[in-house]
């Protein structure tokens, strides 16, 4: 499904080189992939590159097959919207929105209409157990509840691969583990990928493999 062949991306900082050196992974459908390392450690770089949002210097990424990184701006863009869902840090909602608002924003930038763009992202949001808080803000929802309303705007869409990027920092720990069981019903269910940047010992202990970096090499793969 995503694979990243050889991939280096380096930033120069000061003289020295930090960034990603050298890493291929491969994730395949259904599959709940951890890429965990130290701060600094070049995971959120790795993300930014399987998910389009940066290019490698070196490298290939595949997804499904299809070597997508080298692709101009407009198509990866259009993959991004089409085949990738965003979890985010922070989750990202759009505040003064409604929690089935911002489920439904990216299928209606995909073109859906308004009773479709509804349909799915309730079905959605009672995927993640949050059909009573759909007129709820992010505002009035708690950490874990904001965090599911996220999943739910990355899955609505049916990507191929969600990434996502500390998901589990802004929760406490009670949250940590349901959220990826929960991620892990889906991959299995949908036989979505998924892609989760962590050093949160609750979110490695439930992948399905772990990709572990230290200085922006890979040093341990299954
Ligand atoms: N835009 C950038 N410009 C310069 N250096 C960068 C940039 N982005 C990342 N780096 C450097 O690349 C290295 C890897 O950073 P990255 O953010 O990928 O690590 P991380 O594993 O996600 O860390 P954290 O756990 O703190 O989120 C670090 O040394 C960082 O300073
Ligand atoms: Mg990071």
């Amino acid at each position: 499904m995503l694979e990243l062949r050889d991939i280096t991306r380096a930033y120069e900082l000061g003289g020295e080189r930090a960034g990603v050196f050298g890493v291929s992974i491969e994730v395949p459908r259904g599959c709940l992939a951890v890429i965990a390392g130290p701060s600094g450690s070049g995971k959120t770089t790795l993300l930014q590159v399987a998910g389009l949002l940066d290019s490698p210097d070196e490298g290939e990424v595949r997804l499904d097959g299809e070597p997508v990184s080298r692709l101009p701006e407009k198509a990866r863009c259009d993959l991004r919207l089409r085949r990738l869902g965003f979890v985010f840090q922070a989750f990202n909602l759009v505040p003064v929105l409604s929690a089935l608002e911002n489920v439904m924003l990216p299928l209606q930038l995909q073109g859906l209409a308004e009773p479709e763009a509804r349909k799915r992202a309730e079905a959605a949001l009672d995927r993640v157990g949050l059909a009573d808080r759909r007129h709820h803000r992010p505002g009035q929802l708690i950490g874990g509840q904001q965090q599911r309303v996220a999943i739910a705007r990355a899955l609505a869409p049916e990507p191929l691969l969600v990434l996502a990027d500390e998901p589990t920092a802004s929760l406490d720990h009670a949250h940590g583990g349901p959220l990826m069981d929960l991620m892990a019903d889906l991959a299995r269910e949908r036989g979505t990928a998924f892609l989760v940047a962590s050093h949160d010992p609750a979110v490695i202990a439930r992948a399905h493999r772990v990709f572990r970096l230290a200085d922006g090499r890979l040093v341990e793969a299954p």
